[in-house]
């Protein structure tokens, strides 16, 4: 077999949320395939980044009061973490604010350009008057145009499930500060998807065995019949302010998100390129025999069936050579929901102790390579996992391993025509022969059929353990050489049993290799027929049951997590307002009464003194004069403030916030600043003012 050369992404998370569960079936369905082919000894790489750019980020860091750039970096340290907890290997996790992926951006669009693809009109939209920027429909909310129901979004209508423009929305206010947007005309480019170029193209390659069935019946549902065009052009640009790359030659306006998200691919794997010596002209020319897949969320398709390949044609280069939709998470058989504790992040998972193991079984066990919604019913988790993984394959180590080390110094006995038995043979016999079958549900992303028949092997092994009842044959001297037999036979198919699981389970499998085998070297598909096991070391431990109280805890835990909702478009024009979607919560309510208001009490105060916190990056101590007392707060203002210029200064402060418990002490109170993620300014009253005075 020829040594394939394989690139594999993953769909590009935002960089404005936690990953959560449901962002999990994606990368575990990904990370499995790959270590599978990396096992056939493909030269596989897997890259990923998070998605930076954006509206929602960039208002998000304003919210923090930092800037865009301290927000991406710090949540590219939080995604990768959890990804390195749940063991999933890229190969690269890089991020869309790069040089590389804004060099390839450019690029691409320069060639469009050149191409004749590239053009601009002018878009009436609705801008807030006060944040001065334009408003994307998810962030325009009002009365919704048929049941008058408050509050509602601009592109659809929560109560009734009506759908609208946002220009329909009666009383329409800005989600971001409350205000009336105006509508305004601005120039937009857009890239030409009606051109005939384009539209012949995507209507061949999206039926050219490219896309899941369903995949490629959907597309044919929004390109519409040969003759018909039903392709609207793709507006490819926002106007400032916006965090994204501003478009080469044209001041103010910038890419959308949407453009450098998928290049952001090319980019992570650029810089793959320069730190290993790959050469990356190879994977993306436009003749490339390598092999280009994308593992994607069905919310996607649209993005990665349509625009991504129409803007790789027409820049001259490769296109992908399959692209891999799966459906969405439900938990317990609804949609993920922090109201019922089940939108449960990565963190909070491993929080509860759960391991990241299971998971990853659990979702193999479930995964098929259709687009349909996959359910983690938590109860059924934990009887799977309890049952198959534990009562079914650890048990036969469990079992077996002890009898080896304890009369034979660990030694095994080879599968030998004198001292083997029929039962043997054909144990070892049942297990090669499940090679093939096994390796081609995995390359098929069938894997929950890969799992049904490695379980179908366990039974077999237990069976076979079973009815040679090891612990019997212990209790008699004579058949002290049976006894060798049998635990040998069934730790070899332990061992067999750990290579089929090894894509699902890394870290187990990486256990077994080194605590009881003593392999310095990875095993790989190869050595399942290959593999001479001669000694084995004392058992250790190797995976626990799951106790059902952790999943319980888990709910629990979900109900007061605070992560940001992402609703799941699913038709085109929804598709538009995909990225959009994610500003939810984060966006204040817009009014409220005065006795809300007047619950905060705010007071001026000195600041006595200020210092540096050890430890701390971003902190100030300060001690603040309020007249009647003196308080410690903790504030966020190192990054803008040099602390002796702040001694002596007034400023306003919340004297009746709940004191919170921090690293580095109590903090009594908080101060307050401007900030818009640009710089941060502290308030201070007018001349005149005392400390302790009521602010109202
Ligand atoms: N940033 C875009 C992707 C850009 S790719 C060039 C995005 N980000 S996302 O964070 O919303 O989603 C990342 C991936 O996770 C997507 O493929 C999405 O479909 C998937 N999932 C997000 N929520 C999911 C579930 N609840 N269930 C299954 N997959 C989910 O989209
Ligand atoms: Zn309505």
């Amino acid at each position: 077999m020829s040594k394939r050369k394989i690139l594999v992404t993953s769909a590009l998370p935002y960089a404005n949320g936690s990953i959560h569960l449901g962002h999990l079936v994606e990368y575990i369905q990904t990370d499995i395939w790959v270590r599978f082919q990396k096992m056939q000894g493909h030269e596989v790489h897997y890259v990923c980044a998070d998605d930076t750019h954006g509206t929602p980020i960039m208002l998000r860091a304003g919210i923090e009061g930092i800037t865009p750039e301290a927000l991406i970096t710090r949540v590219h340290g939080e995604h990768l973490r959890d990804f390195t907890c749940f063991h999933i290997e890229f190969d690269n996790y890089y991020s869309t604010h790069s040089p590389e992926t804004r060099h390839y951006a450019e690029g691409i669009y320069g060639r469009l350009k050149a191409a004749g693809l590239i053009m601009s009109r002018a878009v009436e939209q609705f801008y807030d008057p006060v944040k001065q920027m334009f408003l994307p429909d998810r962030f325009i909310k009002g009365e919704c145009p048929k049941c008058g129901a408050k509050d509602q979004y601009g592109d659809n209508c929560e109560s009734c499930g009506a759908a609208y423009a946002p220009t329909d929305l009666k009383n329409p206010y800005s989600a971001v500060t409350g205000a009336v947007p105006v509508r305004k005309a601005s120039d937009h480019f857009f890239f030409k998807l009606s051109d005939d170029r384009c539209v012949n193209f995507l209507r061949r390659w999206t039926t050219s065995g490219t896309l899941q069935n369903e995949a490629s019946n959907k597309m044919r549902e929004w390109l519409g019949e040969t003759g018909e065009n039903k392709l609207s052009d793709w507006d490819i640009s926002r106007d400032e302010p916006y965090f994204g790359f501003e478009i080469p030659g044209e001041p103010g306006k910038y890419f959308y998100v949407w453009l450098d998200a998928p290049v952001g691919y090319m980019g992570s794997f650029k810089k793959l390129c320069g730190d290993k010596g790959i050469d990356f002209d190879e994977f993306w020319k436009k003749d490339s025999t390598a092999e280009l897949y994308h593992f994607i969320g069905k919310d996607i398709l649209y993005f990665h069936a349509l625009f991504w390949p129409a803007m790789l044609e027409n820049a001259g280069y490769r296109t992908p050579s399959k692209i891999f939709a799966h459906g969405f998470l439900t938990v317990n058989g609804e949609k993920m929901s922090k109201s019922r504790g089940t939108f449960i992040t990565a963190e909070s998972y491993l929080q509860q102790g759960l391991n990241p193991e299971w998971l990853r079984y659990y979702y193999a066990a479930k995964l098929n390579a259709t687009m349909e919604d996959i359910d983690l019913n938590l109860e059924d988790f934990a009887t799977r996992v309890n049952s198959d993984l534990i009562g079914k394959y650890i048990n036969i180590a469990s079992r077996c391993a002890g009898f080896l080390t304890k009369h034979f110094d660990g030694r095994l006995l080879p599968l030998s025509g004198q001292s083997s038995s029929v039962a043997e043979i054909n144990l070892e016999k049942n297990l090669v022969a499940a090679s093939e079958t096994i390796a081609i549900y995995y390359t098929e992303r069938d894997y929950g059929k890969a799992v049904r028949e490695i379980t179908r092997l366990m039974d077999i092994a237990n069976q076979y353990v079973d009815e040679n009842k090891p612990w019997e044959l212990a209790k008699d001297a004579t058949q002290k050489d049976r006894l060798q037999v049998v635990c040998s036979a069934a730790i070899r198919a332990f061992v067999m049993l750990t290579i089929y699981l090894k894509p699902v389970l890394p870290n187990l499998a990486r256990r077994v290799e080194t605590d009881l085998l003593g392999l310095e070297q990875s095993l790989d598909w190869a050595a399942i027929s290959k593999c001479r096991l001669d000694r084995i070391l004392p058992y250790k431990h190797l995976m626990s049951r799951i106790d059902p109280h952790q999943t319980a805890a888990l709910i629990e835990a979900g109900k007061v997590s605070l992560t940001p909702t992402i609703n799941q478009p699913h038709s085109p024009q929804q598709h538009a307002q995909h990225q959009e979607n994610i500003i939810e919560t984060i966006t204040p309510p817009v009014t409220i009464s005065i006795d809300e208001f007047t619950k905060i009490d705010l007071r001026v105060a000195r600041i006595i003194n200020a210092e540096l916190v050890e430890g701390a990056d971003k902190l100030l101590k300060l001690t603040l004069d309020i007249g009647t007392e003196q308080r410690t707060v903790f504030a966020g203002i190192k990054s803008a403030y040099d602390p002796e210029k702040l001694k002596g200064r007034l400023t306003v402060m919340v004297v009746n916030l709940t004191p919170r418990k921090m690293k580095f002490g109590l903090s009594e109170g908080m101060v307050l600043a401007a900030g818009d993620g640009s710089g941060l300014y502290l308030l201070s009253p007018d001349e005149g003012a005392q400390p302790g005075m009521r602010i109202k």
